[in-house]
């Protein structure tokens, strides 16, 4: 079977990083705003320049491209709606107008904040209502993939794991906090199903072999809050999980709403792919035996 060339934006990003790791699942190009990328095949690009992005999809000439850069920052997004809204809508209509005119297909990562939080988990149909600009930028930027003949979108929460050199996330903040004995609150309202970042870009690559069309969700197969994730994975580790204290999301004060019950369906995904997407603790023993996460956190290694 011929290997897939995927062109991966956000190459120095969480999700973008976890993609390339993903040796032998396809032939890998990043790029990214900054000159470190490891070893991988990387395009330095400044993704808002139109033209500098048709240079680069004519240059690699992908079969694929996914498109995980974005501005993530859901609070920041709040203060700064103009850079916001460049990383992510004007990102994506230059990706889309280089997509279409070469007949690459574009698939584009959102998330579960173009809904309400009102009464998920949400299926694919369930009626968008985003709460911040985050949410609502990236409801547009799925918009700007319709008229496209090779679009996929998918829609994604929580996602957890360790990707060495992208900085911290929830886990490594959580094992760093509790196991230094320091006392941490996390939210007990607000309710999601955690995604293990490699089996989010494993049904990614399955997406693109499968040459799939339209909105998908991709999401952990377990339902849970915050807290239940932050507790799970403090007992998973043998840390004290009297150090994790339940706190309201009204009472952080946070800028940017946030969606409280939400959670994302999987079953479009499971039905074109074949397979269900982990458990939390199933995601919590392949993080456990990552080769990377060993190395740099020896003392939670299995
Ligand atoms: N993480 C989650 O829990 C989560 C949940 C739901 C949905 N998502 C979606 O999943 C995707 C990936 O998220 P992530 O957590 O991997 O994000 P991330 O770690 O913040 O990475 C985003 C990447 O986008 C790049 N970027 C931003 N603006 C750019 C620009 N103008 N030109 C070029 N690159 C630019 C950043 O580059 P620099 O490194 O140079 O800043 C960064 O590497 C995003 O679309 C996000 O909305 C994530």
């Amino acid at each position: 079977m011929k290997a897939l060339k995927i062109l991966v934006t956000g190459a120095n990003g969480f999700l973008g990083r976890s993609l390339l790791g993903l040796e032998g699942e396809a032939e890998w190009v990043g790029c990214g705003r900054r000159v470190d990328a490891g070893d991988m095949l990387y395009h330095r690009v400044e993704l808002t320049d139109r033209a500098a992005v048709a240079a680069l999809v004519a240059e690699t000439n992908p079969d694929w491209v996914i498109n995980t850069a974005a501005m993530t920052n859901v609070d920041r997004c709040e203060e700064d709606v103009s850079a916001a809204r460049w990383a992510n809508v004007e990102i994506v209509e230059n990706l889309a107008a280089a997509c279409g005119d070469t007949g690459v297909g574009l698939m584009q990562i959102s998330t579960d904040y173009v809904f309400d939080g009102e009464s998920g988990p949400y299926a694919e149909e369930a009626g968008t209502k985003p709460l911040s600009c985050y949410g609502q930028l990236k409801l547009e930027s799925e918009r700007l993939l319709q008229g496209l003949e090779r679009a996929v979108v998918v829609r994604t929460l929580w996602l957890y794991g360790y990707v060495p050199e992208t900085g911290a996330n929830f886990t490594t903040w959580l094992l760093q906090a509790v196991s230094g004995g320091e006392s941490v609150r996390v939210f007990d309202d607000q309710w999601g199903n955690p995604t293990y970042v490699y089996d989010l870009a494993r049904a990614l690559v399955g997406l693109c072999r499968e040459e799939a069309r339209g909105l998908f969700h991709m999401g952990g197969a377990t339902f849970m809050t915050r807290h239940e994730l932050a507790l799970e994975l403090a007992r998973f580790f043998d840390l004290d999980d009297g150090l994790i204290q339940p706190v309201r999301t009204q009472e952080a004060g946070l800028l940017a709403v946030r969606p409280l019950r939400s959670g994302l369906r999987t079953d479009a995904l499971e039905a074109v792919l074949g397979r269900r997407p982990l458990t939390f603790s199933e995601g919590l023993e392949r993080l456990a035996r990552d080769p990377h996460f060993c190395r740099d956190f020896p003392e939670f290694a299995r």
